[in-house]
């Protein structure tokens, strides 16, 4: 290189630091789903292109981010009460909470937590450099909070910390009115990406060395091109399957409303998209899914399940379920338990209903006492649990590929993923093995969450 270029370089790198000042240092802590975990990579690369560090410790950061969710009350409270242990390091340092308690409580959390001067929901990153801007120039409190946006936050910026699986976002906020839901209030109204910049920066991120991509969403089923003549969901993922360089790709989360038989044909014929969907399906009971406003019965539910066993492919279904919605009579969940006897679920993730601020459900009599909320919730997770030894059994002897995700020096295994989504920890004779390969791992024994098996050579 040239040394005027260097000399230039260097002066250009000392102008910077007049603008920044010295090198600022940040700390981001991260709750929730794959949304928020993403929004933070986004978040970490806006910061960096600023001038700022990442840290590892609240303790060594002039800037301490939380990026939180709010779905259950418990989540929420849990972000006070971190907050409060992070006090301890609030001498000189500013305090900034993202993300669905931001967007929820607003400028309530200045008056929760003092030392927070930053409050900024995931509708309003964007700003976030023009917020970043107000703070180091010392003012106190600042707040991004419209969800009136029409864009979505994207960066060519983003830190992705797997090397091999990344996250694309392709639809931000939801359209719907789940009942209980907090999200079309804390995430705002859907804003879908265009095909064109989604398929850029995935076959940008096969150019870098990324094999699998999961497409992310609140119902990326509802996703639609905003170009005329553009990809709707399934177009888009029959596009994504055809990028060179990639072996799988992934999304999350599916509506059973907006989830179309074309999806599951897109599957059949392209074995990149992997042969897993997660389906929530909430309640077992059609009456119950009304109050719950989800929009769809429990025979058009199930109408879904059957397109998806009728695959050649082996489709693994997962779902959600909440237990305890106000009204839910015991035939309600015994008709839950049914669904879930019939389905035979690959997972299922159970709550317990929770009240959130704004929803429609606030305004529900008959809610459910908590002792009968652990009492169903404990009866479906053992169901589930027998269902899931018997469905894992199905696998022993069979040859699975894994992508390798890493090693367990307590168990001496690799640790690997199927396209299924399914654990598979494994035992290798050969060396040279690491994270980011595929091999081919037989099956030897399985549990209700995960499959041990040996490498094949
Ligand atoms: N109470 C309990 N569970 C909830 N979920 C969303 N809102 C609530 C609530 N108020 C669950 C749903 C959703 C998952 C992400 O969280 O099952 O699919
Ligand atoms: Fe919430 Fe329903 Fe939207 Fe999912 S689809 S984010 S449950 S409102």
């Amino acid at each position: 290189m040239p040394t005027t270029v260097i000399k230039d370089a260097v002066r250009t790198l000392r102008l910077y630091n007049v603008i920044t000042g010295p090198m600022k240092k940040f700390y981001i802590e991260t709750f929730g789903c794959q949304m928020n975990a993403h929004d933070s990579e986004k978040v970490v690369g806006t910061l960096m292109s600023r001038g700022y560090e990442q840290v590892e410790e609240p303790g060594d950061a002039d800037l301490v981010l939380y990026n939180t969710c709010s779905i259950r009350d418990k989540a929420e409270q849990k972000v006070f009460s971190r907050l409060q242990e992070f006090k301890r390091h609030s001498k000189g340092r500013v305090f900034g909470v993202l993300g669905c308690v931001a967007q929820q409580e607003g400028e309530k959390i200045f008056e929760r937590a003092p030392h927070v001067s930053l409050v900024c929901g995931s509708a309003s990153y964007n700003r976030l450099p023009e917020l970043l801007v107000q703070i180091e120039s010392g003012q106190k409190r600042v707040t991004g909070l419209s969800l009136d946006t029409e864009d979505t936050f994207e960066t060519p910026l983003t830190r992705r910390d797997n090397p091999h699986r990344a996250y694309i976002t392709i639809i931000e906020g939801c359209d719907k009115s789940c009942a209980y839901c907090v999200v079309p209030f804390t995430r705002g109204p859907e804003r879908s990406r265009t095909g064109t910049s989604i398929l850029e920066e995935a076959g940008e991120l096969a150019r870098m060395g990324y094999t699998e991509i999961q497409l992310l969403g609140q119902n990326v089923n509802s996703y639609r091109d905003p170009t005329p003549g553009g990809p709707d969901f399934a177009r888009l993922i029959r596009q994504m399957g055809e990028v060179p360089g990639l072996k799988r790709v992934r999304f999350t989360t599916s509506h059973p409303r907006d989830f179309v038989k074309e999806i599951v044909d897109a599957i059949d014929e392209n074995p990149v998209l992997c042969n897993h969907v997660h389906l929530p399906v909430q309640s077992g009971s059609t009456s119950v899914l009304k109050a719950m406003q989800r929009l769809y019965t429990r025979d058009d539910y199930m109408r879904r399940i059957e397109w998806m066993k009728r695959s050649p492919r082996s489709i693994a279904i997962t779902t959600d379920i909440i237990v305890g919605f106000p009204g839910e009579t015991e035939s309600d969940f015994e008709q839950t338990l049914d669904l879930i006897d019939q389905v035979e679920y690959d997972s299922v993730f159970s709550f317990k209903y929770s009240r959130r601020p704004n929803t429609p459900a606030l305004a529900l009599d008959d809610q459910i006492s908590e002792e009968e909320k652990t009492r169903r919730i404990m009866i479906l997770q053992e169901r589930q649990r027998g269902i899931q030894m018997r469905r894992n059994a199905g696998y022993i002897g069979t040859i699975e590929e894994v992508m390798v995700e890493g090693f367990n020096k307590a168990t001496a295994q690799w640790i690997g993923r199927t396209s299924q989504n399914k654990t598979l920890n494994f035992n290798h004779a050969a060396g040279g093995i690491g994270a980011g390969q595929y091999l081919p791992v037989r099956v030897l024994r399985a549990g209700p969450n995960s499959l041990v098996g040996e490498g094949v050579n």
